[in-house]
């Protein structure tokens, strides 16, 4: 039989390639492709006659699945209600955000919510696992720990012990004797992951694999893993900031785009039940170039600060500087504050952030986007009271944003008395909040600050 041809798949982008190169066509990474050891073939290929498999019918009765709900209001969140039985999680995040204090954390409260825990660590020695599990407080958590590398061995022990859930920490630790390539290869880590999936889904054990993630923001080399698991959550945050956040990316047992709030403090991660009330805390007076944000992170509302600084710049090509927002968007914005609105930033350097360490995709920020730019340019402050929420259209006009409802209660439950929102935002009661609804950007900025 031939051998099979080798492939070469890229690190960085997953993309599979017919010959080795420099720099990924796909993606555009450089000394990105490795090489990967084809698997063999059958026996007899395809030709072999298979067997006939079962079929049914979509109106047979599902009971939803039993999730164990481990009491970590965040983590359980995340997961849309709890861990389901037989899933496969991967947690993705950088190098030192705290992923295995996380999951620590999280295997300690299954643990206590009576499922069998494993915990496999592959970075650290079990006395280094041990040391923190004591500085945590979780010694009496009846998690079996486990440090080894090894995944025939370790799915040997999986298929004795049979836990309710396994932690692996992490994906990229494992290797497999039957793989050619390194530890930690695109080849290695697919084969493994592949391998704890299928023992997930044929033992019923939850299992959850930590992946490093690269420079480039994804999760280091297997992007292939994503598709595998039924679950993708990112942990992220700034460092230098406490908080983070675990965000789903990927669910197939509850919404994606949920996410959990945690702080890192010296015990570990503390949960954090209101996180609007965090991200507003250092808000005192109000000041030229911060604009409150009514947000919706998941199902849930939540308020941030958006934060503008506009001074005149000495380059010859002003700097637009964005952390935790999308640098086009606020590129954009900028363009139809100035063709629709008369207002040039040329000449300006503007620096945009959401405080805290958060991160906004909504196109619902645009507004608020927009107020702190402005209130920055302007050196007004607005007014302390008043959130933004609406979406800007290159027209300049105002789009309605959904669950307006819901960004107006936690305004509302936050101290906040005045909202500025699109017309038409499908307004009930108002939530006790006095809402002035705008159709164009032009409005806005009469309004605030009078015709510009
Ligand atoms: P860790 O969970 O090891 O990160 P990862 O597994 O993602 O690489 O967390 C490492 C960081 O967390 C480290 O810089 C110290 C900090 N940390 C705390 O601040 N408090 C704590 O209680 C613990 C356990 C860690
Ligand atoms: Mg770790």
């Amino acid at each position: 039989m031939a051998r099979a041809a080798p492939a070469f798949t890229c690190t960085a982008c997953g993309a599979v390639h017919r010959k080795w190169a420099g720099r990924c066509d796909a993606c555009g990474a450089w000394n990105s492709i490795v090489e990967e050891t084809p698997l063999a073939a059958g026996p007899k290929g395809v030709t072999a006659r298979g067997r006939t498999v079962a079929l049914s019918t979509l109106a047979e009765a599902e009971a939803p699945p039993p999730r164990t709900v481990s009491g970590m209001a965040e983590f359980d969140r995340v997961l849309g209600g709890g861990l389901v039985p037989a899933s496969a999680i991967l947690v993705g995040g950088d190098p030192g955000i705290g992923k295995s204090t996380l999951l620590l954390q999280a295997a300690a409260a299954v643990a206590r919510a009576g499922l069998s825990c494993l915990y496999v660590s592959g970075e650290e020695a079990a006395a280094q696992v041990r040391m923190r599990a004591q500085r945590l407080g979780l010694a009496d958590a009846p998690v079996r720990l486990a440090a080894e590398t090894s995944l025939r061995d370790i799915l040997t022990t999986l298929d004795a012990e049979r836990p309710g859930l396994a932690v692996i920490d992490s994906i990229q630790t494992m290797w497999l004797d039957s793989v050619e390539s390194a530890p930690g290869s695109v080849a290695q880590v697919r084969a493994a992951a592949h391998d704890l999936v299928s023992f997930a889904k044929r033992r019923g054990t939850a299992v959850i694999l930590v992946g490093h993630v690269t420079k480039e923001g994804q999760i280091a080399g297997p992007r292939v893993v994503e598709h595998m698991v039924d679950t993708v959550l990112y942990f992220e945050g700034e460092r230098g900031h406490a908080f983070r956040i675990l965000r789903a990316v990927k669910n197939r047992f509850g919404p994606a785009d949920e996410i959990g709030v945690f702080e890192m403090t010296g015990a570990g991660l503390a949960e954090v039940a209101n996180p609007s009330a965090l991200f507003l805390s250092d808000r005192d007076r109000p000041s030229p170039g911060a604009a409150v944000f009514a947000g919706i992170e998941g199902t849930r509302p939540m308020l941030t600060e958006i934060q503008a600084l506009v001074a005149p710049s000495s380059l010859g090509t002003p700097r637009r500087a964005v952390v935790g927002l999308d640098a086009a968007r606020l590129s954009t914005i900028l363009a139809v504050l100035e063709a629709r609105c008369g207002i040039p930033f040329s000449g300006l350097d503007v620096f945009l952030n959401v405080a805290g360490g958060m991160r906004v995709a909504e196109p619902a920020a645009d507004l608020a986007v927009a107020a702190a730019l402005l209130s920055a340019r302007e050196d007004i402050a607005l007014p302390a009271d008043t959130v933004v929420f609406g979406e800007i259209s290159l027209s300049g006009a105002l789009r309605p944003v959904g669950q307006t409802e819901n960004r107006l209660k936690e305004a509302r439950k936050l101290g906040f008395t005045r909202a500025i929102a699109p017309a038409r935002s499908k307004l009930g009661a108002g939530e006790g909040m006095r809402v002035r609804e705008l159709s164009d950007l032009t409005a806005f900025v009469g309004e605030m600050f009078g015709a510009g």
